[in-house]
């Protein structure tokens, strides 16, 4: 597990690409490029968010980054977490490993909530795992996406960072 840098994104465009066309996970529709990418990166990295890759013999299988849960300054302290694994390489605890990962670092940092904005009731994938490492079930958007022709809900988890108790904001 290490921090993304500039040449990982050609590798993290083609596994979030194959999301963005063949999944209901994103809600994104159209790929990105691997600029985009590095662009997104560039706003992560500028607000002192992590953003790790995982590799396997040298290659790109799987990232996960923090992001802004939204825009509005009141939601400073909230993040959300983003995690994709290159088709081909689910279930071997890659996954589990970014997503500990990712934790960890943002528990260090001064965000106190994540929230997992699952595209999917179906993702039983990302559900488990969340669920694993502590993410707690919040609620459902019901039929809020339409893509691939199907409506589609997302699926709300939220794990703290700190406890409320903690030093204030
Ligand atoms: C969800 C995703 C990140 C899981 O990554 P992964 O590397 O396959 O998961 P891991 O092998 O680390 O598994 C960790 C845990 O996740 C759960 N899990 C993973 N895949 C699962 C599946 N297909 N069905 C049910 N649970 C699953 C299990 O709880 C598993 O623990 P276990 O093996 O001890 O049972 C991966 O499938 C993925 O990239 N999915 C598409 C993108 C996506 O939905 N991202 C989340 C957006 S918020």
């Amino acid at each position: 597990m290490r921090d993304a840098v500039f040449g990982d994104f050609d590798a993290i465009a083609r596994i979030y690409s194959h999301y963005v066309e063949n999944a209901l996970a994103t809600f994104e529709e159209v790929p990105s490029s691997a600029d985009d990418l590095r662009a997104r990166h560039a706003a992560i990295a500028a607000a002192g968010l992590p953003y790790l890759v995982a590799e396997l013999d040298g290659v790109v299988t799987g990232y996960a980054y923090a992001s802004a849960y939204r825009p509005r300054s009141a939601y400073r302290h909230t993040i959300e977490d983003s995690v994709y694994i290159a088709d081909g390489f689910g279930c071997r605890g890659i996954g589990l490993a970014l997503l500990s990962a990712l934790i960890e670092r943002c528990e260090r940092g001064p965000w106190r909530q994540m929230i997992a904005v699952i595209g999917n009731s179906g993702n039983a994938g990302s559900i488990s795992l969340h669920a694993r490492l502590g993410f707690e079930h919040v609620g459902v958007l019901r039929d809020v996406g339409f893509k691939h022709g199907r409506w589609v809900d997302t699926v709300l988890m939220q794990r703290a960072l700190k406890s409320a108790s903690d030093v204030a904001a």
